[in-house]
């Protein structure tokens, strides 16, 4: 039997304190201990960015990461993204620019580019493309996707759209598709 560590962190404003191998990816603490299963897995590489969440407000690949260096941390995933039923002005854009095929890659995407567009609210496409560099799709061509990025950056900026606060109604529904398996 090996030894576990305990990790204390919040996800998505919830607390949570669980007893983990000291080998656990935070990937798979999200997915197989939280039921989080927005967050994917794309490969073994550390290349693709489908796991990319927020650590303490910056974006990182959850593969990448020991579940037990997230003890004492935040953590916002793509669950905590909307408002209940109001989608995160990034989820909007996706839908309605068609950033999304299989959508294997969104979640990582939309992840990416929030922390992009935190960081930089206007940017050039060039620097979308450069932002997201680090997150692959095998479906979309990217095209969309930095349209998408663009348009909601330009939403928020001239406020057309509002960027919804993650609230305890938006963790619940995207807690319940986790349940439901949806957020796979
Ligand atoms: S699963 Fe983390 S980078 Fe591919
Ligand atoms: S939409 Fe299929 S991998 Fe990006």
């Amino acid at each position: 039997m090996s030894a576990t560590v305990p990790v204390r962190l919040e996800v998505n404003g919830r607390a949570h304190q669980v007893d983990v191998e000291p080998r656990l990816l935070l990937v798979h603490l999200l997915r197989d201990r939280l039921g989080l299963t927005g967050t994917h897995v794309g490969c073994d590489t550390s290349n693709c960015g489908a796991c990319t969440v927020h650590l303490d407000g910056d974006a990182v690949k959850s593969c990448t990461v020991l579940a037990a260096q997230a003890d004492g941390c935040s953590v916002t995933t793509i669950e905590g993204m909307a408002d209940g039923a109001t989608l995160h002005p990034l989820q909007e854009a996706f839908w309605k620019d068609h950033g999304l095929q299989c959508g294997y890659c969104t979640p990582g995407m939309i992840m990416a580019a929030a922390d992009l567009l935190a960081r930089n609210p206007d940017p050039t496409e060039e620097e979308v493309r450069h932002g997201l560099e680090g997150n692959l799709c095998r479906c979309t061509g990217y095209h969309n996707i930095v349209r998408a990025v663009l348009d909601a950056a330009e939403g928020v900026r001239t406020g057309r759209i509002e960027t919804p606060a993650p609230t305890a109604a938006g963790r619940e529904a995207g807690e319940e598709l986790a349940e439901e398996g949806l957020g796979a």
